[in-house]
């Protein structure tokens, strides 16, 4: 978040400053948590495609500070570096391969998560069609992650965009969850497609042994896992008709709360500093460039 920024006015944006967020998006998991309560009972937590690190800042302050667990581990994974926060075990990796989980099994020693969340989002190309499919190959990686470090009964949550083939992934989502709810948080925007799928009750397969294993195709990962058998979908309380998931969509939050849409004038007009410098920012090689002379008009 730098100095200033056409979305000053964004209530959102403002607050997180203010409240010392690195990033408006920690809004979108505090409200989710007020719905369903996933941080109930959680001591060792996922949080992929971290930086610049605003979800672990909820993560640190929720389980070291409120609910005062010493022995709480948190690891924060993202392609780009990030700046340390306290109790973040902060690992610089790809979450598509599959050495990541290694290296976020060796810091639970070994151990599975109760709680795994996704915010990844890859860089957009403007082409609409590539960006969907690349977001869908992104959540598909956090999920086969998921499924091979998430206990029995743990939550996954992860950000989508609601785009036409969408209840494809909700019907795969529901053979893996007891539950599994579409949530548009409040400071979501809503002329945006984001959503975040909120899965509870992790319930994998019985026999079913998820192994990541970097030439394997995601039909082969997910072989044995269920997918597709309809006494796995005996639980669902929403309809399945002729393969078409129709997923309970929730817009969650207190409707006198503030409006992410909405454009408010800040009480007092002043200047809030950056909470967090950016680490690793795209600009800098540009500017690097520039100095060096290389950075040339055709
Ligand atoms: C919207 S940001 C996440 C914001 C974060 N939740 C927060 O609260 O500060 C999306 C992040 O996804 C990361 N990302 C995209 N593709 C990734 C990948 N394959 N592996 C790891 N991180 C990835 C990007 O580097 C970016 O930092």
């Amino acid at each position: 978040m730098g100095k200033s920024s056409k979305d000053k006015r964004d209530i959102y944006y403002r607050r997180a400053k203010e409240e010392g967020w690195r990033a408006r998006s920690a809004f979108k998991l505090l409200q989710l948590n007020e719905e369903f309560q996933i941080f109930k009972g959680v001591k060792r937590v996922v949080d992929l495609c971290a930086a610049p690190g605003s979800w672990s800042q909820v993560l640190s302050r929720e389980l070291f500070q409120n609910q005062k667990q010493e022995d709480a581990k948190i690891v924060a994974v993202d392609l780009q570096p990030m700046t340390p926060i306290d109790g973040v075990t902060c690992i610089q990796a790809d979450i598509t391969h599959p050495k990541t989980l290694h290296k976020i099994l060796d810091t639970f020693g070994g151990e599975p998560a109760d709680f795994v969340c996704s915010d990844g989002a890859p860089d957009v190309t403007g082409l609409h069609d590539l960006d969907e499919y690349i977001q869908a190959q992104l959540i598909l990686s956090a999920l086969q992650l998921t499924t091979c470090i998430l206990k029995p009964g743990g939550t996954f949550v992860a950000k989508i965009f609601r785009g036409r083939d969408i209840d494809l992934l909700y019907s795969q989502l529901s053979y893996l969850f007891e539950r599994v709810v579409c949530a548009k948080p409040r400071s979501s925007r809503g002329t945006s497609l984001e959503a975040f799928i909120v899965c509870l009750g992790y319930k994998p397969s019985k026999n079913w042994e998820p192994k990541l294993e970097l030439n394997k195709s995601t039909e082969e990962f997910f072989e044995g896992a269920g997918i597709g058998k309809s006494d796995n979908l005996e639980h669902l309380d929403f309809p399945v008709d002729e393969g078409r998931t129709i997923g309970t969509f929730l817009a969650t939050g207190d409707l006198n709360d503030v409006d992410s849409d909405a454009t408010y004038r800040p009480g007092k007009e002043r200047e809030l500093v950056p909470v967090q410098m950016p680490t690793a920012p795209p600009y800098k090689k540009a500017l690097e460039m520039k100095r060096r002379g290389d950075l040339v008009r055709r």
